[in-house]
């Protein structure tokens, strides 16, 4: 028998149904709740509010769970490569060789980008944030690619997604090249998806062209990490802005730019920019420590705390052996991550993160390794993009798929009421 919600307001009753999940998230579907009372709820953040029903990632933050279509993390991190994860992500099956061939086939037919984008990536200047750079490159995609999906052809929605996971590494690789001033190439096609990545990014034009395995799988690792990750502020924005039926390459550029933030995936440069600003000041942990917990200080502990991990983030497990591993197996001495490494411990003892529930999140040690791979601070975001990019795009099908309405949240409305107009003179 289907559960009921029962709401009073003002003696009145009002019944809602319950709608309960396949891990049993139960949620009140307030969908006729104003229409019925003319009543809206208020939830500023919407940490109560479920905006979709969605097959594609299953979070449990009082466990520390992460799942893609039903496939733990920890499993995915280990035995599957990230191609196989967006294929996971967007079409909802591991895929079979086959598959996979063809998937890496298509994407690799579709990896030219316009010529003419270099013009447009040569008007910024190289100070230039690479976050913008990419949300802006993203969204001139679509002048170049201007026909619409149509979502109801399968063949269409096909087209688009294996081009956008075709265009936007070039992109990655041309904001960085851009920045680091190194010519701007295009991919080798007889190269692994992330191996030929990692190449458009580093290539020098006068070396042929060497990388450790070490380097592509820790790369492979943190982009399947970060894959997906429900609805997070930029995966939202990319749902809502999808749902007003603005294209593929336009709802992905509002996503990057909501990633871009330092309180979301701008977390990752603000990690290392802090540690440093620690190593640099003399390495003194418990300075810092209190100056997260003082009320009129601004300053917090960049990449501890999460929406919605509120005892361990999966992810920051295993990037944190990651991090050890790959730089035991390159050689490299970081100073910075033993700061790292003291800091947590330090606020994992200290009552004021215990009593919050703060705990590293997957940035934490994500800059560190990225660090180690020679990538810029500035560009640790965009790598974040670069592995979020199948998570948007499965979600954005999954939402047009669901022929979602257009998002359009209400308000409490708390300002003047009606006033009449004074006229300057009686202002
Ligand atoms: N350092 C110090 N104090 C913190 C921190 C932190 N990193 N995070 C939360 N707090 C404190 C808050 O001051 C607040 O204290 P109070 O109850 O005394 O007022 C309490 O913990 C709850 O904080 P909220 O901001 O309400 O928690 P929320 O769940 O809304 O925010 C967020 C989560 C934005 C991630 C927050 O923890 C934060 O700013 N962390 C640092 C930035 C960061 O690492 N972001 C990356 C997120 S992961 C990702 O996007 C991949």
């Amino acid at each position: 028998m289907s559960k009921i919600a029962t709401l009073e307001i003002d003696g009145k009753k009002y019944e809602f149904p319950i709608v309960e999940g396949t891990e049993n998230e139960v949620a009140i579907d307030i969908k006729s709740l104003r229409a019925s009372s003319n009543v809206i709820t208020l939830d500023p953040g919407y940490k109560n509010t479920g905006s979709c029903e969605s097959a594609i990632t299953f979070l449990d933050g009082e466990k520390g769970i992460l799942r893609y279509r039903g496939y733990s993390i920890e499993e995915l991190a280990d035995k599957a490569s990230f191609l196989e994860v967006c294929f996971l992500l967007i079409f909802g099956e591991l895929p079979t060789q086959e598959e996979l061939t063809k998937f890496h086939k298509d994407i690799k037919g579709q990896s030219i980008v316009d010529e003419d984008m270099k013009r447009i990536l040569d008007g910024f200047p190289k100070s230039a944030h690479p976050m913008g750079v990419l949300a802006s490159l993203t969204n001139a995609l679509v002048a170049f690619n201007p026909s619409s999906v149509n979502v109801d052809s399968e063949e269409d929605m096909y087209k688009a997604i294996v081009k956008i996971l075709g265009k936007f590494p070039v992109l990655v690789a041309w904001t960085m090249r851009k920045k680091m001033s190194l010519p701007l190439n295009y991919g080798d096609t007889s190269l692994g998806y992330v191996e030929n990545i990692h190449k458009m990014m580093f290539q020098q034009p006068n070396e042929d062209y060497k990388v450790d395995r070490a380097v592509i799988e820790a790369l492979d690792k943190l982009l399947i990490l970060h894959a997906d990750h429900e609805q997070n502020c930029s995966t939202s924005t990319v749902r809502i802005v999808g749902s007003s039926h603005s294209g593929l390459f336009a709802s992905l550029s509002a996503g990057i730019a909501a990633l871009w933030g330092p309180l979301h995936g701008g977390a990752n440069q603000a990690v290392i920019e802090m540690l440093e600003a620690i190593k640099a000041d003399g390495g003194d942990t418990s300075k810092f420590i209190l100056k997260a917990k003082d009320k009129n200080d601004s300053f917090r502990l960049m990449g501890f705390g999460h929406r919605v991990y509120k005892n361990f983030d999966p992810r920051a497990k295993i990037i944190k052996k990651a991090a050890d591993e790959v730089l035991g197996e390159l050689g490299i001495e970081d100073p910075v991550l033993d700061i790292a490494k003291g800091l947590e411990k330090v606020a994992l003892e200290d009552e004021y993160f215990i009593s919050r529930n703060l705990y590293p999140n997957v940035d934490f040690y994500s800059g560190i390794i990225y660090r180690a791979l020679g990538i810029p601070t500035d560009m640790f975001t965009v790598m974040f993009a670069l592995g979020r990019l199948p998570g948007w795009i499965a979600q954005w099908k999954e939402m047009r798929l669901g022929k979602e309405p257009i998002g359009r949240p209400r308000q409490v409305y708390i300002g003047h009421t009606h006033r009449t107009f004074k006229t300057r003179s009686e202002r």
